[in-house]
């Protein structure tokens, strides 16, 4: 009997985490390069006069997305391995794309883009995956419109977004603004665009959301000030002002990425809870914008020491050393909550897998952004926990979980989200029974060599593709 070929598009992903044994060793090099450093250094090295040069970039789905723009914005970049040459166009030299620029599912891209597409003043539609057509835009839009950028968005503030030309005798109006919410996707919209306005923006943010742009910009030659203040309720809030550079000029980049935090994280929390684990992570990013998770698990009594300090390109890294840990909840203080949910936004998927192991309650609050990012990370988190036998809560702005019980396994979805394959992954890693992830390929968006690296050090971790059910 002839049997009929099973197209790519009929196979899914399966990723399958088997409980065994202790995780051992040291990963050099293997840690991808930062997402969110990726994104900018590719754009602004797009913006930029002359050739940069990016080692340890990030390539991924999401970090493809950004390069497919620039090429549609005529500027030219090759890969070789993980480091990547851009030749700058300059802010006013990116060509009109002659079609809508496809994000993909990654909201960084898009919103990136629109900060640099308004300093350029280049018509383009800014589109991407019926994921990221959901997300929040107005955010970005409102901002941009007070600044007289010319962009509509569809709907209540969607993508597509809609960009129209703006001559280059024609500046735009500096901002003074307040973020409603801590994004560094957005304040990195905003300064892109102050960059081609008519003096200094000043963006003031509740949470001190990750300062990369502001690092990246100022290394460029752009003069940016930004600082914390805390008020007496523990509160930070940040303000970053930004002079446009006047001529309008970015210096081309030489830097080697640190390792993404947000990916270590994956490998941090599979060492603490897998029993019998001692793990070497070299050279990871330590942003303190970032490491949140990090001071989080060590209240909760992690064994996470760090040493080998040093600075690269202007960011803080280190190697880390992590054993298996007895854990014990944590219930996020009231007050300073915001200041760190925001400098962890991106690890609260693993962070509840490290919950449900530790002894007792957990209770993350001010958490409601977590609705908002690849899947309502609150409500998509607690029903793939609660189907492997985690006694997790939803609540309006995070969740509860007792933990300590046993974590049974079994099988789950992925929402289309990597960071949540990913945290199930880790949970089966110590659970009582094998998890198996469904959709398991989008864990390539931002960690491709996931899987081989948590084998390297000794995790039963496989994939398989099967047909799809319809
Ligand atoms: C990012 C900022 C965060 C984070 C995302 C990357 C960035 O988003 O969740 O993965 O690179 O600026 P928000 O700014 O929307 O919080």
């Amino acid at each position: 009997m002839k049997s009929t070929p099973v197209t790519l598009a009929e196979l899914e992903h399966l990723m399958v985490a088997v409980p065994g044994g202790p995780l051992l060793g040291t990963v050099k090099g293997n840690i991808p390069g930062d997402k969110s450093m990726s994104h900018r250094a590719a754009l602004f090295a797009g913006l930029a006069d002359g050739e940069s040069i990016i080692e340890n970039f990030l390539v991924s789905g999401v970090t493809q997305a950004m390069l497919d723009a620039l090429t549609d914005l005529g500027v030219k970049w090759s890969l070789d391995e993980t480091t990547l040459h851009v030749w700058g166009k300059g802010v006013r030299g990116l060509q009109p794309p002659e079609a809508p620029i496809n994000c993909g599912n990654s909201a960084t891209t898009l919103r990136l883009l629109a900060g640099a597409l308004a300093a350029a003043g280049v018509p383009a539609v800014l589109d991407g995956s019926a994921g990221l057509r959901s997300r929040p835009m107005k955010r970005i839009v409102e901002p941009l419109r007070k600044m007289n950028v010319p962009i509509e968005a569809t709907g209540d503030g969607l993508a597509p977004l809609k960009l129209v030309e703006r001559a280059e005798d024609e500046p735009l109006k500096p901002l003074n603004y307040t973020l409603p919410v801590a994004s560094a996707q957005v304040k990195s919209c905003l300064m892109l665009a102050a960059l081609a306005a008519d003096g200094s923006t000043t963006l003031r943010e509740p949470g001190p959301s990750r300062d990369h742009t502001e690092r990246m910009l100022s290394s460029m030659g752009v003069e940016v000030h930004w600082e914390e203040k805390q008020n007496a309720h523990q509160q930070v809030s940040t303000v970053t002002t930004l002079k446009a550079p006047n001529p309008l000029r970015l210096n081309p980049l030489q830097m080697s990425l640190p390792g993404d935090f947000s990916a270590a994280a994956f490998l941090i929390v599979a060492a603490l809870i897998t029993p019998g684990s001692n793990v070497v992570l070299q050279q990871v990013g330590l942003n303190p914008t970032r490491t949140g998770l990090l001071e989080v698990l060590i209240q909760m009594g992690a064994d996470i020491q760090v040493s080998n300090r040093s600075d690269q390109g202007g960011e803080p890294v280190g190697d880390l050393t992590i054993r298996c840990s007895k854990l014990k909840g944590f219930i996020f203080p009231p007050g300073s909550a915001a200041n760190l949910v925001v400098r962890m936004i991106d690890e609260f998927p693993v962070y509840a897998v490290a919950a449900a192991f530790a002894e007792g309650v957990t209770e993350v609050r001010d958490a409601g952004e977590l609705r908002l990012k690849e899947s309502d990370r609150i409500s998509a988190l607690v029903q793939e926990l609660l189907a492997i036998g985690v006694d997790i809560q939803e609540t309006r702005d995070g969740f509860v979980i007792r933990g300590g019980g046993a974590v049974r396994g079994g099988s789950v979805q992925a929402h289309g989200d990597h960071r949540l394959a990913m945290a199930l992954a880790v949970a089966g890693l110590a659970s009582q029974q094998a998890v198996t992830i469904h959709q398991a390929e989008v864990v390539s968006e931002s960690f491709p060599g996931f899987i081989p690296t948590l084998r390297a050090l000794g995790a039963n971790l496989s994939e398989a593709k099967i047909r799809r059910s319809v």
